[in-house]
């Protein structure tokens, strides 16, 4: 009876002790004067997250709330405070100008007990510069022409699947693109960054994709997911891991094999995993492990491929509901090809200017990576305000809601890729459109992204016409589940041979 009576008494402390951490939590906005919405316990601002709105939706309303009242709001992620930005000077600041005061992302990683989740992204300060001055080679305009024939093969057979399927598809319903792209991308990611044919386009079940899908978003449910991330040195002396264990021992098993194999024959092929190697038999005082290999690679794949594939389905919806738009691209791409002989070289693809356009407008409509975040490592007093954004608070950078700010982009929900001719682009703000953040901890796969994706349209287009069907929703409907952008039920559309 006593050990009951104790073991009641403690948990309704234990309960006490989380309530009143947390309502102190809660309270920091509020004694600090700065304007927020009152959080809820536990969820903070993003009750609706995961039942009736997607996060990027919840910020984006957060922001044209409070647009035009202050230039820096409170929000709390879950049990995370943060500041949100709504002042494009201020997000220059942060990103920029005064970068050495937020060098970090503030997400958690633990390099001990799970090695592949410390790559670049994830990974702070010091670490994440080695690692970031390292991988810098690995992405320049020289490389992508070199890994430009790897991702032709692979679109090659994205093209021929869809030929199959536009063989056996119904002609009502169309076929489900956000699959078939998905895959497209796992192989090409797969081929580049890891050496394998993940063959995932011809086997949906394919290992290598199952693994990867299982890797993101976090194992943990969003309440552990927050703690690791507002305590992560104390996650990280209890060894909680971001990854489920097989989905580390696959990538690290598939990594040490292709890189034995590669080192026993001699074998040198023009891709990621080459540069990682090299690195790792470099004569610098500081040579790369397997483990940090592993990660690296890995996060090609987390960061690459969702990003790249949901942003060209979202790109090949938008020319099925605009033929006018469509039929202008594919002009581009059958002159340009005919000047090239018919040879679709890295050049040819370089002269695509219209592309260019239409998928920056792609990712402007669609900003799959909804916002970023910076961690400040010291206070810093935010100009001509005795604010203080303290050490240790997390920054959230609005891209989704800039991009739909009708201040910047009049009329958001239009797809015009006229927004992105060269005057349009001069008369805003560069900070106005971020796709794929800013500043020294910008994206580091502009290059390849831009690389899949047009390549892949390009197959696409000159092959066949893209056209909606019954099944395709207008407007389209969203995960209200995914921290990143993707749509609830697919992408259906339909198929018409160019002859
Ligand atoms: C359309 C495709 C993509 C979009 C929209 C996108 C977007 C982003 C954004 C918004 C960030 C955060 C930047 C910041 O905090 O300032 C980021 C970071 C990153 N992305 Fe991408 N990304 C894409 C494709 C890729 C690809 C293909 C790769 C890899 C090959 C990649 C690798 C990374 C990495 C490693 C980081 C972390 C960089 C660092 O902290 O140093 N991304 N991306």
């Amino acid at each position: 009876m006593d050990s009951l009576l104790v073991s009641i008494y403690s948990i309704a402390l234990i309960l006490l002790g989380a309530y009143l951490i947390l309502r102190r939590r809660y309270s920091y906005w509020a004694d600090r004067g700065v304007l927020h919405d009152k959080p809820k316990l536990i969820f903070g601002n993003i009750r609706e997250f995961g039942r009736t709105k997607a996060l990027f939706i919840i910020i984006r309303e957060y922001y044209m709330k409070y647009k035009g009242k202050a230039k820096y709001v409170g929000f709390y992620l879950f049990i995370r405070r943060t500041i949100l930005i709504l002042d494009l000077e201020l997000i220059k600041n942060v990103l920029i100008k005064d970068y050495e005061y937020f060098p970090n992302r503030g997400t958690y990683y633990n390099e001990k007990d799970d090695p592949i989740s410390a790559s670049i992204m994830h990974l702070d300060y010091e670490k994440w510069r080695n690692m970031r001055v390292k991988l810098t080679p690995t992405f320049t305009s020289g490389k992508m022409k070199f890994m430009f024939p790897t991702v032709v093969d692979v679109a090659t057979q994205l093209v021929e699947v869809m030929r199959d399927a536009h063989e056996s598809g119904s002609f009502e319903m169309g076929i489900e693109f956000e699959d078939i792209i998905a895959r497209y991308a796992v192989d090409v990611i797969g081929s580049v960054a890891f050496g394998l044919s993940c063959n995932s386009l011809k086997n949906p079940e394919a290992e290598f994709k199952v693994m990867g899908e299982k890797g993101f978003p976090c194992k943990h449910n969003w309440l552990v997911h927050s703690f690791m991330n507002s305590y992560p040195n104390l996650a990280r002396k209890l060894g909680v891991k971001y990854h489920f264990d097989d989905v580390g021992e696959f990538f690290l098993r598939i990594v040490r094999e292709t890189v034995t194999y590669r080192e026993k024959t001699g074998t040198q092929r023009k891709d990621f995993l080459n540069l990682l190697i090299d690195l790792k038999n470099s004569d610098t005082a500081d040579p790369i492990t397997m483990e940090q290999i592993t990660a690296q690679a890995y996060v090609f794949f987390t960061a690459g491929f969702e990003t790249s594939s949901c942003t060209m389905s979202f790109c090949l919806y938008e020319l099925a509901l605009n033929q006018m738009v469509q039929n202008k691209l594919r002009e581009e791409v059958m002159e340009v090809l005919t000047r090239y002989e018919g040879k679709f070289t890295y050049e040819a693809m370089n002269e695509m200017k219209y592309m260019e356009k239409v998928l920056n407008e792609t990712m402007r409509k669609y900003s799959i990576v909804p916002f970023t975040l910076r961690r400040a490592i010291k206070d810093y007093v935010i100009p001509n305000t005795n604010h203080v954004i303290e050490k240790g608070m997390d920054v959230v950078i609005p891209i989704d809601a800039l991009h739909y700010d009708p201040e910047y982009f009049p009329n958001p929900e239009e797809f015009n890729p006229e927004r992105f001719s060269a005057s349009e682009v001069e008369k805003r703000d560069s900070m106005s459109y971020i796709p794929f953040g800013d500043g020294p901890r910008i994206c580091i796969g502009i290059r390849f992204s831009r690389l899949v994706i047009m390549i892949g349209l390009v197959m696409i287009l000159r092959n066949y016409r893209i056209l909606p069907t019954k099944k395709t929703e207008i407007p389209l409907q969203f995960s209200l589940r995914k921290f990143f952008m993707g749509s609830r039920n697919g992408i259906y559309l339909r198929t018409e041979k160019i002859s």
